[in-house]
């Protein structure tokens, strides 16, 4: 069943985000959240990023363990420098970010080289402070290859550091981290568990810009789904999305039985460069487990009077 969500969410102030990322999930997180069962115990991310949905979640006190996956390991890396080390990382940022001053082009190329070469985290997170749109891309040989955003100098140290350390202190501690496939994620979720997916847009997997290296196979991800509704695993997903001309990514299947949200996610920034108006739409699907277990009906959850009132009056 399909319902429309009304207004277009916004992120939530205050909440750390310590890694810049094209396509976090940052405005949707409240959103996303407001869809959680009372009282989940862990929350896991398969296709990890930036983990905005995590820190949400944290930051709002509605999941208490936390496993962040993502197949990307130089990623997960600094996830690991984040939630392990975050006072040698901010220390590692501040030394990078001070040494390029005056010398900012041609300081991303020779810390690009050497990510390259060693991938370390803090020369990953200076990247994508610094690169067009914060997208990670890398060439068909796994080499990070994103330009510099030559308007941007990245975070400042003092606002990054205070980042790093507000996500260390919502996840260290209560968090896995994990950098492999997420069917491997998915065959060790339980029924106790609620997953969180946000996976490459299918348009954007295996094209010539290579933003993913790794393309999620339709019929196998499909799959994956229906195995996780028979072991009653609740689990939301982001999936596909429109414009108001064009549609991404190919229909689920009906035999999954899931509940499709609607959510306006504002003007697109494509249309917009090319003159037109178009508004974009993103969809949330929430399995028959979850939807058994919210305590409101999705029909509820997505009248108007819940946006305004009932969802978090902590932050409205
Ligand atoms: C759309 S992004 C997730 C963004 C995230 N929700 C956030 O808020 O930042 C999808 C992520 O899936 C990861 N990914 C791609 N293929 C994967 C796979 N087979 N297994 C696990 N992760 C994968 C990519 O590296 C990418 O970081």
């Amino acid at each position: 069943m399909k319902h429309t969500w009304q207004t277009v969410p916004k992120a939530i102030p205050g909440i750390p985000h310590p890694i810049p990322y094209q396509g976090s999930k940052r405005q949707l997180a409240r959103l996303i959240v407001s869809f959680f069962p009372p009282n989940t115990d862990r929350l896991v991310e398969p296709f990890a990023g930036s983990a905005a949905v995590s820190m949400a979640a944290a930051y709002l006190g509605r999941a208490r363990r936390f496993v962040l996956n993502d197949l990307d390991t130089a990623l997960m890396g600094l996830w690991g420098g984040i939630l392990n080390q975050p006072t040698e990382l901010a220390a590692k940022y501040r030394r990078i970010w001070r040494a390029q001053l005056g010398n900012e082009r041609r300081y991303y190329d020779l810390i690009r080289t050497r990510f390259n070469e060693h991938r370390r985290p803090e020369d990953l997170l200076y990247l994508l402070a610094r690169c067009v749109k914060a997208a990670i891309r890398y060439n068909a040989q796994g080499k990070f290859n994103n330009s510099p955003d030559n308007r941007r100098k990245g975070a400042h140290p003092d606002t990054m550091s205070r980042h790093i350390r507000g996500a260390a202190a919502l996840l260290a501690n209560h968090t896995e981290l994990h950098a492999v496939d997420y069917k491997m994620i998915l065959k060790k979720s339980r029924s106790s568990d609620l997953v969180y997916m946000d996976p490459p847009y299918q348009g954007v997997c295996n094209t010539h810009n290579h933003r993913y290296r790794h393309a999620i196979l339709y019929d196998e991800f499909v799959h994956m789904l229906g195995t996780l509704n028979s072991r009653q695993v609740p689990f939301i997903l982001s999936y596909d999305g429109r414009t108001d001309t064009k549609r991404f990514g190919r229909e689920l299947p009906k035999s999954l039985a899931l509940e499709q949200i609607e959510v306006p996610a504002g003007r697109s920034t494509q249309a917009t460069l090319l003159g037109r108006n178009s508004r974009t739409y993103e969809s949330l699907y929430l399995s028959p487990v979850l939807v058994e277990r919210l305590s409101h009906s999705v029909e509820q959850l997505c009248e108007p009077r819940h946006h305004q009132r009932n969802l978090f009056p902590e932050v409205l």
